[in-house]
């Protein structure tokens, strides 16, 4: 049975990838900080689909976390998926540098560890894949989140081109809005969101799928978010700093 690691699987996009993968017969570790909500969701996924699921505990701010995170992948997994982060409300002269260092450190700095620790494994046995959860924001500009995704892509399409191949594969996922507890917890004003730009995780987690079945190296879910990203690439980038420095901020 393949493995599965997925980070920040307890809520949103990564518990989507947990119900997907398991329903696909994956057996599943799943990290994130709160080990009572990790302890609960194993439950569920052990009970729902009858798959091996195992806790790891970690925060992914931290050096300790991520080298725990890092020994497990040591051991062989096939699938990983690099989906832990979170974001903040404010622009970038009112963040405090701790916070903005917090957020390279899980986005970009555990990423790359990470990475680093199940690639030689994947490609010793001829198969695997990552799968590194960046943003439609990687494409525009709104401080140092969309930085930090930016720097997810470029590093994922440089990673699949040097280390990667058809059976070993790295792709970047670029979701737009999706309902989660991301916003909640960034303290985010998305009242001004229309709904038709709202994606469900299961649905963001299944055109994923099937971009990385398709040897895709960056996957956008939905139409309307590939238009917008495309229209971005044309429109002058201080003007798409201006709009983008407006949303989710009051
Ligand atoms: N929602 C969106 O609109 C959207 C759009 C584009 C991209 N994304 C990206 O998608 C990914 C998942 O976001 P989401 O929307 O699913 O967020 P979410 O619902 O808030 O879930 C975040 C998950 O990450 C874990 N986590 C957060 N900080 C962590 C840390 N320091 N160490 C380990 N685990 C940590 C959380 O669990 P604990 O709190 O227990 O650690 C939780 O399981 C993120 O990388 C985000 O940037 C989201």
């Amino acid at each position: 049975m393949p493995t599965a690691l997925i980070t920040g699987a307890t809520a949103g996009i990564g518990a989507a990838f947990a119900r997907r993968l398991a329903a696909d017969g994956f057996s599943l570790v799943l990290v994130a900080r709160d080990a009572a909500r990790l302890s609960a969701s194993a439950g569920e996924l052990r009970k729902r689909y009858g798959v091996a699921v195992e806790v790891l505990p970690a925060d992914l701010s931290l050096d300790e976390g991520v080298t725990k995170v890092e020994e497990r992948l040591r051991q062989g997994v096939d699938l990983l998926v690099n989906n832990a982060g979170f974001g903040h409300p404010g622009a970038f002269l009112d963040v405090p540098v701790d916070e903005e260092v917090t957020m390279l450190r899980v986005h970009c700095e555990a990423v790359l560890r990470l990475t680093l620790a199940a690639l030689p494994g994947m490609r010793a046995r001829g198969r695997g894949a990552v799968i590194n959860v960046a943003s439609v924001a990687a494409f525009f500009t709104r401080g140092t989140y969309s930085a930090s995704k930016a720097w997810v892509v470029n590093f994922s399409e440089s990673v699949a081109a040097e280390a990667g191949d058809r059976d070993v594969r790295v792709m970047a996922l670029c979701p737009g809005f999706v309902r989660t507890e991301f916003h909640r917890r960034a303290a985010m004003d998305v009242s001004g969101i229309p709904g038709f730009l709202w994606l469900s995780a299961d649905r963001v987690v299944a055109e994923a799928m099937r971009d990385l079945a398709r040897g895709r190296r960056v996957s956008v879910p939905s139409a309307r978010y590939k238009a917008i990203v495309s229209i971005g690439k044309l429109v002058p980038r201080n003007l798409v700093g201006q709009v983008s420095a407006r949303i989710g901020r009051r």
